[in-house]
This record gives C-alpha cells, structure tokens and sequence, in this order.
C-alpha cells in the first residue's frame, strides 16, 4: 500500500492486483525486502496457453529508486521465465516512461507496436447524437467466430485491453469470457469493428476500460460514443480509451471527447523472443 500509494498519485492497481497474483498459479511474484520491509516488487503472468510470460506491476518504493533494483528485478524475472519454457515475455507501458523502456531495452526487448490511450472522467463526457453503426453485445466465443472473418483488424494479432495483450486464439478469447463484454458489428457476414470493455479497479474509484478497433473512422466513432455513454450511464469515475493509432485524428477532433482528454498519450508493447534452447522446461 505504501508503494501504490507514492504511485502515479495514488491512480495504482496494484492494491486490487496484489492478492490475485499471490493466489493464481499461473503467476510468480518476486520481492525485494529490505529490513524486513518490501521496498521492490513485480510479477509474471503465465497466459496465451502459458507460451507468454507477461510482466506486470513492477513497482519500486519512492524512496528506493534509482539504485538498480528494478534492474534487479526485470533481469530476474527475464531469466526466470525463459526457464519456465514461455516462448517470449511481453508487458505494455506508456511510450514515455524512459526507465520502464530503458528496462526493456537492456533485457533484449523491442518494441512492438503502439496504442493511443485516453481518459475522460464521465462529468466531462458530452455523450453523442450522432446516429451511428449497429453494435451487438456478443459472448466471447461469438466474438471468436466473428473475428475469423477479420483477423487484420488486430495488428500481430495481439489483442490489447486495459494494459494488457493477448494472442487472439479460442483459448485465450474464451478465457475473457466473465471479464470482458464484447460488442461487434457485422456487415454481410465480415466483422467490421468489435470492441470490449471491463472494469478497471484504482484506489480512487472504478473506471470503465475499453478498447476500440474498426475498419474505417465511422465505425470507431460509432464504438468509442457507445462506450463513453456507457461510462456515464453506469456512474463509473471515468472511461479509459485504448485504440489503435489510425484513429487518433477521428478521436482529437470529436466533440465527445473533452478538451482536457485530447492528449497524445500512447502505450507501447514490448517483447523479447527466446529460441527454443534458451527456454527449458521448468519441471525438468
Ligand atoms: C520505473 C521504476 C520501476 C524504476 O525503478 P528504479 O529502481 O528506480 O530503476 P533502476 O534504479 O533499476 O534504474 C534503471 C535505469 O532506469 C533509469 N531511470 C530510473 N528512473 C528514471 C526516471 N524517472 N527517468 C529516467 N530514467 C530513469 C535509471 O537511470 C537507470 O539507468 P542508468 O543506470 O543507466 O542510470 C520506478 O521508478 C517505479 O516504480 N515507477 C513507478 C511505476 C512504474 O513506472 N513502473 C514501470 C512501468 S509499469
């Protein structure tokens, strides 16, 4: 609680991710302590199948930093997860946080691709008129099917939501299912746009978290004006935006978006790729 708390001005997750990591077998969390006192933390995420190891929630107290034990810690769990036999590691972070991407850097990982990301906290939201595409609440396996007729909607086929990514397989969309609402929109049987959305749990109340991807600007529109009515409607805080890049235009220039919200933010994924010698098995 101490480290979120001097986190990002107190807008951390990790209080809400802390307990879920320590009980999921899929996760490994590693620790510094000094004088009895955690002072350094991060985890790895087991998913896509356990062929990704993803890295999340490195923190290091306020008063700790700058002394190379994020250093410590991402060469650590870098290591570890090629043991465990992943074929890569990957995590997300903003494109401007020199030390996250420094970090990465001198473990080997490249970037990937980036997404634009935008808040809006839902009393400054002006909610749309504009008509717009007809968008259907799905179930994930739907999505999944859906999908199959468009795959290059998703660059690298890594679907990104609320600071994460996944590998759009059956698996792992299906695992989604009780998270994520999915909503799409079908024209003569070819998916056009889909988008989903989740809550998102920070010490100063719930956001509603989404992610937008489309064909063509109107179609986006027509995701992003849902969602962020959505937001308003069901009371969250506010609504947290991710899309891919293309959009940034169509999103800066909407009335729907509050002047404060029209900033150029963007996530980037990062991702380092082990040979298959490299990786050996855990078990054994
Ligand atoms: C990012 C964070 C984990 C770095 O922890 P740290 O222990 O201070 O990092 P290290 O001491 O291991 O530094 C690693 C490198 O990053 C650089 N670095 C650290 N903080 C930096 C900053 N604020 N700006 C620019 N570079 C920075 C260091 O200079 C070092 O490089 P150098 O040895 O060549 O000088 C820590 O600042 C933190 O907890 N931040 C808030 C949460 C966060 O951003 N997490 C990562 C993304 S999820």
């Amino acid at each position: 609680m101490t480290i979120a708390r001097l986190t990002w001005g107190g807008y951390d997750y990790l209080p809400f991710a802390f307990d879920g990591w320590l009980q999921d077998p899929n996760c490994y969390t590693f620790g510094i302590e000094i004088d009895g006192h955690l002072v350094a933390l991060n985890n790895l995420r087991l998913i896509d199948d356990r062929s990704t190891g993803w890295m999340e929630g490195l923190r290091v107290n306020r008063y700790h930093r700058k002394r190379g034990l994020a250093r410590v810690l991402t060469k650590h769990i870098v290591e570890f997860a090629a043991e465990t036999g992943v074929s890569r590691v990957r995590y997300t972070t903003d494109t401007t946080n020199a030390a996250s991407l420094k970090l990465g850097q001198e473990v080997g990982m490249q970037r990937i691709f980036d997404m634009g990301v935008f808040w809006a906290g839902t009393d400054k939201i002006e909610p749309s008129g504009r008509p717009g595409r007809r968008l259907v609440n799905v179930n994930a396996e739907t999505f999944y099917e859906q999908f199959l007729s468009s795959p290059d909607l998703v660059p690298n086929g890594t679907l990104i939501f609320d600071w994460k990514a996944v590998q759009v397989t059956k698996s792992s969309v299906l695992a989604l299912e009780g998270k994520c609402r999915f909503w799409t929109s079908v024209r003569r049987g070819v998916l056009e746009s889909f988008s989903l959305g989740l809550d998102r749990k920070e010490m100063k109340g719930i956001e509603w978290s989404f992610t937008v991807y489309a064909n063509d600007d109107d179609a986006f529109l027509s995701h992003l004006g849902y969602h962020l009515s959505y937001a308003k409607k069901h009371k969250y805080n506010a609504a947290m935006g991710t899309y891919p890049l293309g959009f940034r235009k169509a999103l800066l220039s909407s009335p729907m978006i509050p002047k404060e919200s029209r900033r150029r933010f963007a996530l980037t994924l990062l991702e380092k790729q082990f040979s298959s010698k490299s990786a050996r098995s855990l078990v054994s």
